[in-house]
């Protein structure tokens, strides 16, 4: 079965050829990170107008890379939620259309789902069960995953995502949108010892995650030692250092709860480096094993939405032909 994966959900077009038999053929991504770069954050109109833009040349450009035509698709995935909901509705409704031109299935994708499923895109995947960490713009989620459609949500994020906190912390230390990249990249200039941020939540038990308070910590020690150069990168990894250890401590006390010993970690914040060399030496000591998908498929993009798509359409998952997204979705 040859599903096309449609991804749309904030600001990146993302499209992918995903066949049951012969894996992934085809992927082709448009970020719209310049374009939204000049107002600090996602533009939602912006978004939507851009997906109208992008999606039919880039689908027009996987299925050539794929030498596969309109005729050979199977079934069409989009991402129908959680997301701006503009954005949304355009994957949504070219998918949909398509699909009833093709007179093939469709299917809404959660685009977590998506994340959470995208390691196993990569050769030697992880088996069932594992305990997933979803971290990405808009969620900080530890999830226990028995198979395709059966997660049981461990822990959650309180207020901040582990990326948007990246962003904010970029915003505060004036390093532009986006900001989770160029924190890390300053984090690796910065003295690890000068300043300790607090690791949230860690101190009693439960698998949440609240970020929002680190932003303070980085807002007072910034203004503190503004005219100084090297402190912004002081911050910057006093900062990535605190994250990353809230992470490694929550991933190792979910392990612990559930006795599992594969990780599999996804979304955005999964390409910060000093994350995956953490999560790395961790699960070697426990004689575990984590898993990541390869770096372009960390963040938003359509492979992940085609896989998930294929898997749901293999079960047999039918739905009606109704236009329908959700701006908020739990997974
Ligand atoms: O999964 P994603 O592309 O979009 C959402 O579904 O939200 O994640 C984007 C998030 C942004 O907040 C971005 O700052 C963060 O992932 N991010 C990073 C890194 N690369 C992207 N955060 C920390 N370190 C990185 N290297
Ligand atoms: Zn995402």
């Amino acid at each position: 079965m040859r599903v096309l994966g449609i991804e749309s959900s904030c600001d990146e077009t993302g499209l992918a050829l995903y066949d049951s038999e012969a894996g992934l053929l085809a992927h082709a991504l448009h970020s719209q990170v310049a374009m939204h770069a000049d107002y600090g954050g996602v533009v939602p109109e912006l978004a939507s107008r851009d997906h109208v833009r992008r999606i039919l040349p880039l689908m027009n450009q996987v299925l050539e890379e794929a030498g596969v035509d309109r005729a050979g698709i199977d079934g069409v995935a989009y991402t129908a939620g959680p997301g701006l909901i503009g954005a949304l509705l355009v994957g949504a409704s070219v998918g949909r259309s398509l699909a009833w031109g093709l007179d093939v299935p469709a299917v809404g994708v959660h685009h977590m789902e998506g994340h959470l499923l995208a390691p196993l895109l990569e050769a030697d995947p992880p088996e069932f069960p594992f305990v997933a960490l979803l971290v990405s713009g808009g969620h900080s989620m530890l999830v226990r995953v028995e198979g395709v459609g059966r997660y049981a949500l461990l822990g959650d994020s309180l207020d901040d995502a582990a990326g948007e906190a990246f962003d904010k912390t970029a915003k505060l230390l004036e390093l532009g949108y986006p900001g989770g990249p160029a924190v890390a990249r300053l984090a690796e200039q910065g003295d690890p010892t000068r300043f300790r941020f607090p690791r949230p939540m860690t101190d009693r038990p439960g698998l949440d995650f609240s970020f929002s308070g680190l932003k303070t910590f980085t807002l007072n020690t910034w203004q503190a030692h503004r005219d100084e150069e090297q402190a912004r990168a002081d911050i910057a990894r006093a900062f990535q250092d605190a994250v990353v250890d809230t992470l490694l401590i929550k991933c190792r006390r979910a392990l612990d709860e559930t006795g599992l010993d594969r990780l599999v970690v996804a979304g955005g914040v999964g390409a910060n480096r000093a994350l995956r060399q953490g999560l790395e030496t961790m699960l070697e000591k426990r004689g575990g094993r984590v898993y990541f998908p390869r770096l372009e498929f960390c963040t938003d993009n359509g492979a992940m939405i085609a896989f998930a798509g294929c898997l749901r359409l293999q079960a047999g998952q039918v739905e009606t032909p109704a236009i329908e997204v959700r701006a908020r979705w739990p997974l």
